[in-house]
């Protein structure tokens, strides 16, 4: 059986409604990064990186999966292949359209943490400092979101799919942050295929096989029914 890695990015996400970090306009030219991504920042000030989550969960309450989303899930479904859709997303909309092989690397806006104990748990739409973990009790309660300086989440699991990969296909990434945007390299040191599907070009010339740019709502059902053909 054939295995088939997909890498997803906040571009597979921008037709459903919700801003990707780094294109013009994107969420990190309108927030500090250090404020509301790192460790730090939320040390510093827990009430901003809360109302900042909040606002993304709430957009990603709002929105839906899109034709991008539902495509990969019929790629799941009716590929004579073993699917696995490893995303930088922290919405939810991979599940939402149906995916069930999915890692959410950088955690996911629907939980919460507490870093005290490490307990989690379903968050709540609004999330704040004075909230208190069900377990232990403290007011340390945090999204279940990887920060910069962070380790992303089952990053063990992601290397082995990605060495034994067949084809590994990254969808609207920018390709800046690592470790996600190193898989592609290990993907084709494991001898893999690689697909880049992007709205523009991302400019790692040589990384990719073959690259199919346009908006990901029409070039990954495009390409999943190629595929399936
Ligand atoms: P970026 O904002 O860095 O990149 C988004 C990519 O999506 C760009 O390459 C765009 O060209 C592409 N894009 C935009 N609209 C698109 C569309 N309609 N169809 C296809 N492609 C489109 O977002 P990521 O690469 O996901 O991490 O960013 C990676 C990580 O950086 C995020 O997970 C987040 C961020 O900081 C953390 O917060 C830890």
């Amino acid at each position: 059986m054939k295995r088939i890695v997909i890498l997803t990015g906040a571009g597979v996400s921008a037709e459903s409604g919700l801003g990707t970090f780094r294109d013009k306009d994107g969420l990190w030219t309108k927030y500090d990064l250090a404020e509301v991504a790192t460790p730090e920042g939320f040390a510093q000030n827990p009430g901003l990186v809360h109302d900042f989550y909040n606002a993304r969960r709430a957009n990603a309450l709002d929105a839906g999966p899109n034709a991008a989303h539902h495509a990969l899930v019929r790629l799941e479904r009716e590929a004579q292949a073993e699917v696995l859709v490893v995303t930088q997303n922290v919405d939810d909309l991979h599940e939402r359209a149906g995916t069930t092989r999915l890692i959410h690397m950088h955690g996911c806006l629907t939980g919460a943490l507490c870093a005290s104990c490490g307990h989690r748990w379903p968050a709540p739409r609004a999330m704040s400092p004075t909230d208190l973990c069900p377990s232990c009790g403290a007011a340390t309660t945090r999204p279940d979101i990887v920060w910069f300086g962070e380790m992303p989440y089952q990053m063990d699991a992601i290397y082995e799919a990605v060495a034994g990969a067949d084809l590994f296909v990254s969808i609207g990434t920018s390709g800046e942050v690592y470790p996600a945007a190193g898989l592609v390299e290990e993907a084709r040191m494991a001898g893999a295929e690689t697909l880049e599907i992007n709205l523009e070009p991302t400019n790692r010339p040589g990384l990719f096989d073959e690259v199919i740019q346009g908006p990901a709502s029409e070039a990954v059902p495009g390409w999943v029914s190629a595929y399936l053909t």
